[in-house]
């Protein structure tokens, strides 16, 4: 038994920051960040309403619709999310409690971006070893909230959101297959401190906020080196070929990222699809977003064949090839 994905839910926060808006508080331009980024707006939560909990219940609620199934139904919540309005309990908690899964099995993985794709394989595997037969996967992340709005090389690059598939055991699906792979040799071009960070008071920062630290260019060329190779490795371990893919379903963070990724394994842009443009960079909730966009506007259909990969702190990178 493999899970099948019977539904899809996402949730944007109603406002929506322009690149125009943003050249108000950093010296940027629309022509500056469309040119090295592709994205043109994006969504930012509402601080004291749509948390990370709110933003993972619904679109995990909205998943659930898709799929015809109540919460009741659900045996098992993974969230995946780095910035948690909540230490403990989990977001799986609270997305239990938002859907009403009473009882199921609840916890979040880390893995920054890519955590989405840890999450839906951890719950595959549980699938697979028979613990359970349906289960929600919930990327949700607000980095607005950790992003210095002063710093113009990172503030542009980030939206809010939240993306959710429900898993259903099926026997006749195809294993799920997978591969993550992680070095910290290069940690510190992409981090962020924890807020409660102990800090003694006669260190220099001590009170100040800690916030969300990138090496943008470090960054790029480990995303447009390793998601290639990854990619590769995965059609050489699975052997399917890279031509027979339908989509490469690609963490959002950079036009430039995806068109370049498109080039080294010299496939076709049309089979990588972008939301980036509206949304920006939402972390973990990217992939699962962009899945519930594909599937409204009618482009994802049963039998494809899907490639998924995604890139992030750690530094973390993995690809998944499955059939949808
Ligand atoms: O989920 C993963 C998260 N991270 C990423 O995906 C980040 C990957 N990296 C990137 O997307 C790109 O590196 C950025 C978009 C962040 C930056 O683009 P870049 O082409 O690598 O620019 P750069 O950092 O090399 O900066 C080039 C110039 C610099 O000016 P000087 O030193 O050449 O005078 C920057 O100060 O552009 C300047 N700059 C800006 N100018 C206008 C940096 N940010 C901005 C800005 N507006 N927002």
């Amino acid at each position: 038994m493999t899970g099948r994905i019977v539904g899809i839910g996402s949730y944007l926060p109603e406002r929506i920051v322009t690149n125009d808006d943003l050249a108000k508080i950093v010296e940027t331009s629309d022509e500056w960040i469309q040119e090295r980024t592709g994205i043109k707006s994006r969504h930012v939560s509402d601080p004291l309403v749509e948390k990370p909990s709110m933003m993972a219940g619904e679109a995990a609620k909205r998943a659930l619709a898709d799929a015809g199934i109540d919460g009741s139904e659900i045996d098992l919540i993974v969230v995946s999310c780095t910035t948690p309005d909540l230490l403990f309990p989990s977001m799986a908690c609270c997305v239990q409690k938002a859907v009403g899964a009473e009882g199921c099995g609840c916890f979040d993985v880390n893995s920054a971006c890519p955590g989405w794709l840890a999450a839906f394989n951890t719950a595959q595997s549980f699938i697979e070893s028979g613990n359970c037969k349906k289960a929600l996967v919930v990327g949700a992340e607000c980095l607005t909230n950790f992003v210095d709005w002063t710093d113009r090389g990172s503030c542009i690059l980030f939206g809010d959101g939240a993306g959710a598939v429900v898993l259903s055991a099926d026997e006749t699906m195809p294993k799920n297959k997978f591969i993550m792979h992680a070095t910290s040799v290069k940690a510190d071009c992409l981090y962020c401190e924890s807020r409660m960070q102990p800090k003694r008071w006669e260190e220099e920062g001590f009170l100040d906020n800690t916030y969300f630290r990138m090496a943008g260019r470090d960054v790029f060329r480990f995303a447009v080196t390793e998601v290639p190779k990854v990619i590769n490795e995965l059609s050489e371990k699975y052997e399917f070929s890279l031509d027979e893919v339908d989509y490469y379903i690609l963490h959002q963070a950079n036009a430039r990222i995806i068109e370049t990724i498109a080039k080294r394994l010299g496939q076709d842009l049309e089979k990588f699809p972008m939301t980036l443009f509206e949304t920006g960079n939402t972390s973990t909730a990217s992939i699962p977003t962009l899945l519930d966009t594909m599937k409204k506007d009618g482009r994802l259909k049963k039998g494809q064949k899907i490639v998924m990969s995604s890139f992030g702190a750690g530094l973390t990178w993995a690809a998944n090839y499955f059939e949808i």
